[in-house]
């Protein structure tokens, strides 16, 4: 009887399960194949029935029923409720798509969801309540999507959570108490969302918590004790919130912290010298807080500790001897607090320390000799303190520094030469306002890379040594309030300065002061390589390449390797031309019958010789504006030459300004007429009062309203895109693509400039040392080390840099980005640094609508491929604008 019981018993589970089984499979296949539709994933076969081995898909043991659904980054976009009837899902990763619209609620059907991941997508709305029925749910993911509004209450129906993200979002309200509740949550991050309110001081108590970063948020009260409570807490991140208190004690408590950072709050107190017990700390970061009384010594008890950051607080005293045993502490940053006394000597045992910031404090010691055995300082900031003594010639051996800055101190002393061997030094050389005399050593030229040199208000006397010249890199300099005499050598990087950079010299004359030097004609000519050279150079080793290029520098406007007669007549009236004489005009035209009567070629002379219309210093041309007798502006670029090369090759050059004057295009700056006189060449284009794209994307920047949206910006990407791709349509290779050679009309219609300059200068023509052109600072693409040619995928890659500055309003190369680092590597490095796309791009525009940051991501993309470092793999200029267009019309 029992037998029989039990057998019956068994034969219907059987048929229970069989036909469920049935069902299910049938169920599940039919709504894997609807997902295959509307999602049209890419990969998946046309096999329905090959379902459970599609990319992606795992099935349960019965092999008919999905359980794992993993679609990460696969571009998707729309409707996901019919996933929402797969019954036995655990896992389903959609993380890293397109999907936007509100998270379907129906999700809450899915019972058996242990693993959500909605992250990284462009989920709007708000949190759907129903999710909180997900009872197995053990790790939910809703970061990086746009979702407003509170977190629901209902969600503390998830007791079962270890991992709880919710981070870069627009949530707001407070934190639920009820997080605290969740007894396994390990992981929660909330960073990047407006929340406010205090931090529930039940977190932490009953679960384990490991990792809890709520940075970028409007947080305050105190950090809780509650979350050290465990001890297992791993990862502290509350940077960026307006937290007060003390940091509690307890924090002692954490053997494994590896990372605490709390800077940018409003805390107060000491640190506690519990802090000693956390063996693990590598990163120990409370910068911009108010913390004060002494730095404690038992910090030094943390080995593993790698960053220490306690600027700008109100800490006192002196560096305790003890830290320098940290033997793997990289960057000690102690600026802006009330430290006073010496160095400690004990310090040069950390070898690794690459960054010692002890700027803006009391410091009143001297800078120890051996400073160098830290051998991989990279930053020594000492400046704003009270530092006596002299500058230790052994700061020669410094040689991986790339900033040295020990400007607003008490040294003394000469300027040792020794610092023309720190090769590497790039950022800054600021030893302003200290009491140093004696000469500006020589020696100081070979610092190639430096971009600063700072050497204001001391006691330096002597020439400025014609040397510096070697400072090729050099962008700011300042010499002000010294002793210095004699001219000012002519260096574009010093005429290029304000006179304020020299002032304050009674001896020193020549450009850019105004006071003339007696003797010092005849300089120019032999200086003019640098003039010309000099940006080149530094857009060589500024593109942060590793590789050293010799450039054999001689930009030669037509210059043929034959060498050709003069003729008599034009160089005597070159030789002879002073700028008070009218010079003579040899050739000139206006190609459209209306302009011609409206442009006097004598007035577009005259308006080159005076400074005061001078627009742009270019790299290759100045430009002037002239105002016309009938009232038109017109810009003028007055091209450079060299060895009377625009006179020997006159009739060819006239030739071709003619036929330059046919090529055009809706996105070309048209080439509207010619002079030539003397050695000069002028070529007139109309005048664009709205500047160029360069200067609307990083000159506008400091008034916001000025901004220009994403559709204007968006527009003159298309625009620049179509100019280019019509260029090379035409076998016209640009030499200089840069945001600065975008100009704007009047409608911000988006005009290709320096076009005549790639054409006269075209390599194939057989013009000589074209190998020196590189184009502009940033621009320059990767195989131009290697090559030495400008070319099409060249092109397309400057083009994809000036992209990116549309997208990211993002300078080319910048400190920022880091050492060696442009803009192409900063992005390129994005997903490595664990930044997502959105990350990239200017918040204060891909934030502003959905449909904007829809086309900023594509747009993105597109640049990515532009910027690819193997020129091969770069589309052509003229698919660019395809996809340019597809992304508008979509
Ligand atoms: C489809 O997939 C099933 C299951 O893997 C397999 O048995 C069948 O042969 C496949 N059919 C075709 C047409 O490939
Ligand atoms: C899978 O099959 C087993 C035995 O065949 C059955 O007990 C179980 O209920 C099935 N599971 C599902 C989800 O159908
Ligand atoms: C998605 O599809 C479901 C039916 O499967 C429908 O009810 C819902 O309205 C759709 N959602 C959107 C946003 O189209
Ligand atoms: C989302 O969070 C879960 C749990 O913390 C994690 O495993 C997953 O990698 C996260 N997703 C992304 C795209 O980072
Ligand atoms: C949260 O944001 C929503 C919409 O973004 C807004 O309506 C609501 O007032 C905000 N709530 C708080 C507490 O700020
Ligand atoms: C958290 O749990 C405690 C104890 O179980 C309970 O008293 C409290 O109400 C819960 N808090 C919240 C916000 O649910
Ligand atoms: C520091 O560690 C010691 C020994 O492990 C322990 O006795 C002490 O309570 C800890 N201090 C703090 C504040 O946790
Ligand atoms: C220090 O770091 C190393 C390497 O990451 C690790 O193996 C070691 O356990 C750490 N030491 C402490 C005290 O945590
Ligand atoms: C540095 O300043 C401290 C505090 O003002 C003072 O006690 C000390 O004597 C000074 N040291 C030197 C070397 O001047």
């Amino acid at each position: 009887m029992a037998s029989l019981c039990c057998y019956l018993f068994i034969l219907v589970l059987g048929f229970l399960s069989n036909s469920q089984f049935l069902v299910a499979e049938l169920d599940d296949q039919i709504i894997m194949s609807s997902i295959r539709e509307d999602l049209q994933v890419l990969g998946w076969s046309s096999n329905i029935s090959d379902y459970c081995s599609w990319k992606g898909v795992r099935c349960g043991l019965n092999h008919s029923m999905v359980e794992a659904l993993d679609l990460s980054g696969h571009s998707l976009r729309g409707n996901l409720t019919v996933i929402s009837q797969l019954k036995a899902l655990k896992w389903l990763d959609l993380s890293f798509n397109d999907f936007h619209g509100k998270i379907p609620s129906s999700f809450a059907n899915l019972f058996e969801l242990e693993f959500l991941d909605l992250s990284l997508n462009k989920f709007d709305g708000s949190i759907p309540p129903e999710l909180g029925g997900l009872k197995n749910l053990k790790s939910l993911n809703l970061s990086n999507n746009l979702l407003v509004g509170e977190i629901p209450d209902e969600l503390q129906g998830l007791e079962n959570l270890r991992d709880f993200q919710v981070s870069s979002n627009r949530l707001n309200g407070s934190i639920p108490m009820w997080v605290g509740n969740f007894t396994h949550l390990r992981v929660f991050t909330a960073y990047e969302n407006a929340f406010d309110g205090v931090i529930p001081d039940n977190l932490g108590l009953v679960s384990e918590l490991q990792v809890l970063n709520l940075h970028t948020n409007k947080l305050e009260g105190p950090i809780p004790r509650s979350v050290f409570a465990s001890g297992k807490l791993e990862i502290l991140v509350l940077t960026q919130n307006r937290l007060n208190g003390n940091l509690p004690e307890e924090i002692g408590n954490c053997k494994s912290l590896t990372s605490v950072r709390i800077g940018n709050n409003d805390l107060v107190g000491v640190v506690p010298p519990a802090i000693g017990n956390v063996s693990s700390l590598a990163y120990f970061e409370v910068n911009n807080n108010h913390l004060s009384g002494d730095i404690t010594s038992r910090i030094s008890l943390c080995s593993n500790l790698t960053l220490l950051n306690l600027a700008s607080n109100g800490f006192t005293g002196t560096i305790p001897s003890e830290l320098g045993e940290l033997m793997n502490l990289q960057e000690l940053i102690l600026s802006g607090n009330n430290l006073y006394g010496d160095i400690p000597r004990s310090m040069l045992k950390c070898k690794n320390l690459n960054k010692l910031d002890l700027s803006n404090n009391r410091f009143n010691g001297t800078i120890p000799s051996d400073i160098c055995n830290v051998s991989r300082l990279q930053y020594l900031l000492l400046e704003q303190n009270s530092i006596k003594g002299e500058i230790p010639n052994e700061i020669g051996k410094c040689t991986k520094l790339l900033d040295l800055r020990l400007g607003s101190n008490y040294l003394t002393g000469s300027i040792p030469s020794e610092i023309g061997r720190i090769k590497n030094l790039q950022i800054a050389l600021n030893l302003s306002f200290n009491h140093l005399n004696g000469p500006v050593p020589p020696e100081l030229g070979k610092l190639d890379k430096l971009v600063s040199l700072d050497l204001s208000n001391n006691h330096l006397s002597g020439d400025i040594p014609s040397e510096l010249k070697g400072m090729l890199s050099l962008i700011e300099v300042n010499f002000s309030n010294n002793l210095l005499t004699g001219s000012i050598p002519f260096f574009v990087p010093f005429q290029k300065s304000a006179n304020s950079s020299f002032l304050g010299n009674d001896g020193l004359c020549g450009a850019p002061l105004s006071i003339s030097c007696k003797n010092s004609i005849g300089s120019y000519n032999q200086d003019y390589h640098h003039k010309v050279s000099y940006k080149i150079i530094l857009a060589v080793i500024g593109s942060g390449l590793a590789v050293f290029v010799s450039v054999t520098i001689v930009v030669l406007l037509f210059v043929m390797k034959e060498k050709q007669e003069k003729t008599a007549k034009s160089s005597g009236t070159a030789d002879d031309a002073t700028v008070d004489d009218q010079p003579i005009i040899i050739s000139g035209n206006v190609f459209d019958d209306n302009l011609r009567q409206e442009i006097d070629l004598d007035a577009v002379v005259k308006a080159t010789l005076k400074d005061s219309n001078k627009l742009i210093f270019g790299t290759f041309s100045t430009v002037y504006k002239a105002v016309m007798p009938s009232g038109m502006i017109i810009s003028v670029k007055r091209l450079k030459s060299m060895d009377k090369t625009i006179i020997h090759h006159q009739s060819k050059m006239i030739r071709e300004l003619e036929r330059l004057g046919k090529l055009s295009h809706a996105n070309l700056l048209q080439l509207i007429g010619y002079v030539i006189y003397e050695d000069v060449a002028l070529l007139l284009h109309h005048y664009l009062p709205n500047g160029t794209l360069a200067q609307l994307l990083h000159e506008s920047t400091k008034q916001p309203e000025y901004q220009p949206d994403w559709p204007t910006r968006f527009s003159i990407a298309i625009g620049a895109a179509e100019g280019l791709a019509f260029l090379h349509h035409v076998a016209i290779i640009h030499l200089d693509i840069s945001s600065s050679n975008v100009l704007l009309d009047a409608n911000f219609k988006p005009l290709v400039g320096e076009v005549e300059i790639s054409k006269l200068l075209d390599p194939s023509r057989g013009t000589a040392s074209i190998s020196a052109v590189a184009g502009s600072f940033g621009y320059i693409p990767p195989e131009y080390a290697y090559t030495m040619q400008v070319t099409a995928p060249g092109n397309v890659y400057s083009y994809g840099v000036i992209l990116l500055e549309i997208l990211t309003t993002r300078l080319p190369v910048d400190e920022e980005f880091g050492e060696g680092v442009d803009l192409v590597k900063w992005v390129h490095g994005a997903s490595s640094r664990g930044e997502t796309p959105e990350q990239i791009l200017d918040s204060q525009l891909s934030t502003v609508s959905f449909g904007w940051r829809k086309e900023m991501l594509a747009a993105l993309k597109i640049a990515l491929l532009c910027t690819d470092s193997i020129p091969a793999k770069r589309p052509k200029m003229k698919v660019v604008v395809e996809m340019l267009m597809e992304i508008k019309q979509n």
